[in-house]
């Protein structure tokens, strides 16, 4: 299975910023096999870093869409304007959940949308922390999974990623802690058996799962060798250009 290397940019960089970013990006990257790297610009520069990325070295992805593809829906982008300019969009991200009070019904709206129009959506899930305080943690995700892929077909479910984000570990987080490789592991695995539980073996045995959560270089080696985890999803980290190369070499040495 591939390897995953996703900078979400989240809400920053102007488009020229960003378009400097993407040229420098651009000119640092061999073309690698087997290694996938994937940066998410805010909606406004989708479509010109869709005309100056190469493919073959870096794919896009939205941080977000709406569920209907046309009609009266003010200030919304749809998966279907996105078609062809972008690869991946992130879904479900727990800043989408929290701060903008998306459920998970309309996350999976969202995601049979992506799929419609063939974009790979990255479904985001994760617990907060009073959920891990209170032990909760298991049906939280299991409820989050289900739930998000409630309109993905049997068929449809090798289209999909899912990335486990425990919010707690997200950099922003007032207190962010370090999620241990162990943590992760565990619920990687609970990700897995789920998945296999609701589709069967075959169907689920080539979804990448992906982690994030203040991961950075000094880390990112350690969560990529956790049992189950395909790739890393990365905000602050992916900020800097120096750091996000590091972890893409990285991930190419211990993926190799
Ligand atoms: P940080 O890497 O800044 O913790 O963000 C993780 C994240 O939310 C990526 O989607």
């Amino acid at each position: 299975m591939k390897t995953y290397i996703v900078g979400n940019w989240k809400l920053n960089f102007t488009v020229g910023e960003a378009s400097i970013y993407l040229h420098k990006l651009l000119k640092t990257l061999p073309n690698y096999r087997d290694l996938e790297v994937v940066v998410a610009p805010s909606a406004l520069a989708l479509q010109p870093l869709s005309l100056q990325v190469d493919r073959h070295k870096i794919k896009l992805a939205a941080q977000n869409a709406f569920y209907r593809d046309t009609g009266a829906y003010t200030g919304e982008i749809s998966f279907a304007q996105l078609r062809g300019m972008v690869d991946f969009a992130i879904i479900g991200h727990s800043e989408r959940r929290y701060v903008l009070r998306e459920d998970d019904k309309m996350i999976a709206k969202k995601v049979a949308a992506a799929i419609r129009n063939h974009i790979t959506p990255i479904l985001c899930i994760g617990e907060i922390e009073s959920e891990r305080a209170f032990g909760e943690t298991k049906d939280v995700i299991r409820d989050q999974l289900i739930g998000g892929l409630s309109e993905v077909s049997d068929d449809e479910l090798s289209k999909v990623i899912i990335a486990y984000e425990p919010v707690w570990a997200i950099s922003s987080a007032k207190s962010a802690k370090l999620a241990t490789p162990d943590e992760v592991g565990e619920v990687v695995n609970l990700i897995r058996k789920t998945l296999m539980d609701t589709y069967g073996a075959k169907a689920s045995e080539n979804v990448p799962v992906l982690f994030g959560g203040s991961v950075n270089a000094s880390n990112a080696g350690a969560y990529l060798t956790v049992p189950g985890v395909n790739g890393l999803l990365m905000g602050a980290s992916s900020l800097i250009l120096n750091e996000f190369v590091d972890i893409i070499e990285i991930a190419k040495r211990v993926r190799a």
